[in-house]
């Protein structure tokens, strides 16, 4: 289909400037900036008032996440609904093979859930135990695959974190290959003493999950981790960094020059940790790793996030029902599946409490939900709006104002981390590749599944 959205404002390094913006098939044909142009006869989206912006690009997602306590309770069908109603219209998920198991198997069996994503859909590979083997299928997946990006865990050292000595040779290997590494950076070994010893003393609640896991535990494997990137060339992108700690030693990496690419996450910006000081009804929900932290710290965070400290704001969406999930740990805090959800809410949080708070400007807004994936993790034709790129879009309303809830949430889960805050902002239409997923923000019945990115032996993309 061929059509234009005019009066469409959009992002650029001078503001917002008027344009208008013809899509033809997948791709966007031509954006006009001259307003007296108007192509005849072609079906018209009115954007007037509102601003169009390039879809969004959740870089951290485990949709039906394997646990001990089930899956993680979206599935690849609702969590990419809710990530198109937020406005977002690539995610990028997760192959998290069990020790032993070839990372190519448990990347076909990835692909084949994946299938039915209604977003575009990239994955990272998870690398759960290491050989020379794996190292082997590492190469597979970057040459046969399409794999642009691997993640290893330096927590959850009894099931799928590694050891820095393995961490090591997986980054010495990566940049043979030339490729990305992911760390989820915290001290697993600590943490884990810190769990048997809380337990040992009866303190099973999940405030002492945030009590096992403290700010220096993710600060000093990010220090240790920036050691090997000094020593090997590897180039790194640290996860879900919770700590302006952190994010210091990752700003003066920068500066010297390292390889080193960072995200936050939504949640370590609008939540603290009071939320544990609460019954288990209440705190189970906001269990995930790392866990939330102090209300200075959030504060600090945003201001490492205005001075361009980090690359990528994500969601980590990983949400777990309260009733049969949540609860299963109930005696113990260490059973509870970790992880929340908020795709749906990424671009709304960020325009109310970072573009409207003055803490970032609209450029740095699409770049840190869009554009900086796009580059990072090699999605080709994603992130910026320009003639020849894929029509991924938003027609972002600017005058809404809502309170979420999780009476009006998209996502499936018995619960929402966010029930009662404030947003300005919404996703009025959403655009995936040329093809108009929510209007008026309902999701249109007939709509086609996602493309898998960069995965050559897609049969899909
Ligand atoms: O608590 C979290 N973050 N759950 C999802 C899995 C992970 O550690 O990224
Ligand atoms: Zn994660």
């Amino acid at each position: 289909m061929r059509f234009l959205i005019a009066n469409a404002r959009i992002i650029t390094d001078s503001g917002l400037v008027s344009t208008g913006i013809i899509i033809n098939g997948e791709s966007v044909e031509e954006v006009l900036y001259d307003s007296s142009i108007q192509p005849a006869e072609i079906p018209v989206i009115d954007a007037e008032g509102m601003i169009v912006i390039p879809g969004g690009i959740d870089a951290h997602v485990h949709l039906q996440l394997p646990t001990p306590a089930g899956p993680s309770s979206d599935d690849f069908v609702s969590g990419s609904k809710a990530a198109l109603k937020g406005g977002t219209t690539s995610l990028i998920d997760f192959v998290t093979p069990a020790r032993g198991e070839s990372l190519l198997t448990a990347l076909m069996a990835r692909k084949a859930q994946a299938g039915c994503t209604l977003t575009d859909i990239a994955l990272h590979v998870g690398i759960t135990w290491w050989s020379d083997e794996v190292a082997d299928q590492m190469k597979q997946c970057v040459e046969r695959e399409g794999i642009r990006s691997f993640k290893i865990y330096l927590a959850y050292k009894q099931t799928i974190g590694l050891s820095y000595r393995e961490l090591r040779q997986a980054m010495i290997y990566a940049a043979s290959l030339g490729t990305l590494i992911m760390v989820h950076a915290e001290e697993g070994g600590i943490i884990e003493e810190l769990q048997k010893s809380y337990i040992r003393q009866g303190k099973t609640e999940p405030l002492y999950h945030m009590f096992s896991r403290p700010p220096e535990t993710e600060i000093e494997a990010v220090r240790k981790v920036i050691s090997l990137v000094r020593e090997t060339g590897c180039a790194i992108y640290f996860v879900h960094i919770s700590t302006s700690g952190a994010a210091h030693l990752i700003a003066d990496a920068k500066r010297e020059g390292l390889p080193v690419m960072a995200e936050t996450c939504i949640q370590y910006l609008l939540l603290d940790q009071q939320v544990y000081f609460q019954p288990f009804n209440q705190s189970a929900k906001y269990v995930m790793s790392p866990p939330l932290r102090s209300r200075e710290n959030v504060k600090s965070l945003w201001d490492d996030l205005s001075a361009g400290i980090f690359d990528v704001v994500s969601t980590d969406h990983c949400p777990f029902n309260y009733f049969g999930q949540k609860e299963v740990g109930l005696e113990d805090f260490s059973k509870i599946p970790n992880g929340a959800g908020g795709i749906e809410y990424r671009l709304q949080m960020l325009y109310t409490y970072g573009v409207m708070e003055k803490r970032l400007t609209l450029q740095q807004w699409i770049d840190l939900t869009s554009l900086n994936a796009a580059r990072i993790f090699e999605l080709k034709n994603k992130g910026f709006i320009k003639s020849g790129n894929d029509a991924d879009l938003v027609i972002w309303n600017i005058s809404n104002s809502e309170t979420i809830s999780k009476k009006t949430q998209s996502q499936n889960c018995d619960s929402n981390i966010y029930e009662g805050i404030r947003v300005t902002g919404c996703a009025d239409v959403v655009i995936r590749r040329g093809e108009i997923m929510v209007q008026n923000r309902q999701l249109k019945p007939e709509r086609s599944t996602g493309n898998f990115l960069n995965l050559i032996t897609s049969d899909k993309s």
